[in-house]
């Protein structure tokens, strides 16, 4: 993170989740009711827990805002959870006398474990309450702040569904974005919703859960964000490094990614055609195999990533586990949980994109004021060779 930083704070089931945002310009035109639009978009989703219809989030800008546009200084964002009353005791923030129940099996998948022993505690609460994906509602809302940066330069962040366990959308065709937000399953594929549906079902019904595969497309991204000079500013570095930190995230792949590993070079890259105007800004590319990124540098075409979900960790049959205190098998633990997040996960990868092109864009164009940047970008873009 260079220009566009940022840190979020919270438990799952504490008083709520905070954010802090720091090097956004001044001048950009920001509301509650657009982070709010975003915010809903991560909760919705068929496979998600009952948690998701309670919650219901709102950011509440507390600073960095004023008369309805940025002004420069850092935007703090605060998420209160609506469960936080039912949990108050067991997430007391003063010492209690009052008995706790403790959690000690371990559920095989998640930081439970590893964290426990690492942070020297006797009871996995502390750890899954922060290791909890709750925390992405934090940075869904620093993510709709990062995009409607990124929109004042035409810059637009989608995300689809390709796989729910083996269940895969036909690919071809560019998705239709306004089905995809109807879709329950965020699939721009009628057929294969269902199936997808369907899978979410029976793995329900069996007490199991499913993981599968998102993409991530954005378009109207200029030439030139990132680098070759140095490996810490490579655009796909950078993307593979934000989109990995999404919780159950378990693969990242740049355009044609893993596929590339099997085919010839002659086959593999995006041969250069000619303009068909002198004066279109755009060198056109017979494919995108690159997905937008050359050399880590922003090549002009959309940026596709893909990402691998795992299945959801904790089981309503949950895997064999061991009482920490007792060392004796027994069930890992289980607490309501999702079955399938895949659609909601596209969703936390847009905002983890649209938070690092922020960030490129910030870098590229810098400026203090949302005009600057403006100036800069427009200066620049005339200046490309026609
Ligand atoms: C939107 C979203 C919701 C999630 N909900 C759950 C859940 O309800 N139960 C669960 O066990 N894991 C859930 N996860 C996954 C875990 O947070 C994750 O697997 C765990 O923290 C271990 O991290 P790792 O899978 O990245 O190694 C969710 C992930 C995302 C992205």
């Amino acid at each position: 993170m260079g220009r566009f930083r940022f840190i979020t704070a919270g438990e799952s089931h504490g008083k709520g989740l905070v954010a802090v945002i720091e090097g956004l310009v001044a001048g950009l035109p920001l509301t509650e009711e657009y982070i709010a639009l975003h915010l809903r978009r991560r909760q919705a989703g068929y496979g998600r827990s009952a948690r998701m219809q309670l919650e219901d989030d709102r950011a509440e800008i507390i600073s960095g805002v004023r008369h309805g546009l940025t002004i420069g200084s850092p935007i703090s964002l605060l998420i209160c959870n609506r469960v936080w009353q039912e949990w108050q005791e067991t997430m007391s923030i003063l010492p209690t006398n009052k008995e706790v129940e403790l959690i000690t099996s371990p559920r095989p998948g998640h930081a439970d474990l590893a964290g426990m022993i690492k942070y020297g505690m006797g009871d996995i609460r502390p750890i899954l309450e922060r290791a909890s994906a709750r925390e992405t509602a934090a940075r869904v809302a620093i993510g709709a702040v990062a995009r409607r940066f990124l929109e004042e330069f035409g810059i637009d962040v989608h995300s689809h569904t390709i796989s729910i366990g083996d269940h895969r959308a036909k690919q071809g065709a560019a998705a239709d974005w306004q089905r995809v937000e109807k879709s329950p399953v965020r699939c721009a594929n009628a057929e294969a919703e269902s199936a997808m549906m369907k899978a979410i079902d029976v793995a329900k019904a069996e007490g199991d859960t499913l993981g599968g595969i998102f993409e991530l497309v954005v378009t109207g991204v200029p030439i030139g964000l990132g680098s070759h000079v140095q490996w810490d500013r490579r655009l796909d570095g950078q993307i593979a490094q934000a989109v990995m930190s999404i919780p159950a995230v378990k693969g990242v792949e740049i355009g044609a990614g893993f596929a590339l590993a099997d085919i010839k070079g002659s086959q593999a890259h995006d041969i250069i055609e000619p303009k068909l105007k002198r004066t279109d800004a755009l060198w056109r590319r017979a494919t995108n195999r690159a997905g937008g990124i050359e050399g880590g540098i922003s090549n002009g075409q959309p940026i596709v990533v893909r990402a691998a979900v795992k299945p959801i960790v904790t089981l309503r049959k949950p895997l064999p586990s061991v009482d920490l205190r007792s060392g004796k098998a027994t069930a890992a633990h289980y607490e309501r949980s999702d079955i399938c997040v895949v659609p909601a996960a596209g969703v936390i990868g847009e905002a983890m994109l649209a938070i690092v092109l922020a960030d490129a864009m910030l870098d590229k164009f810098g400026g203090d004021s949302l005009k600057e940047t403006l100036t800069n970008y427009r200066s620049y873009i005339k200046s490309i060779p026609s």
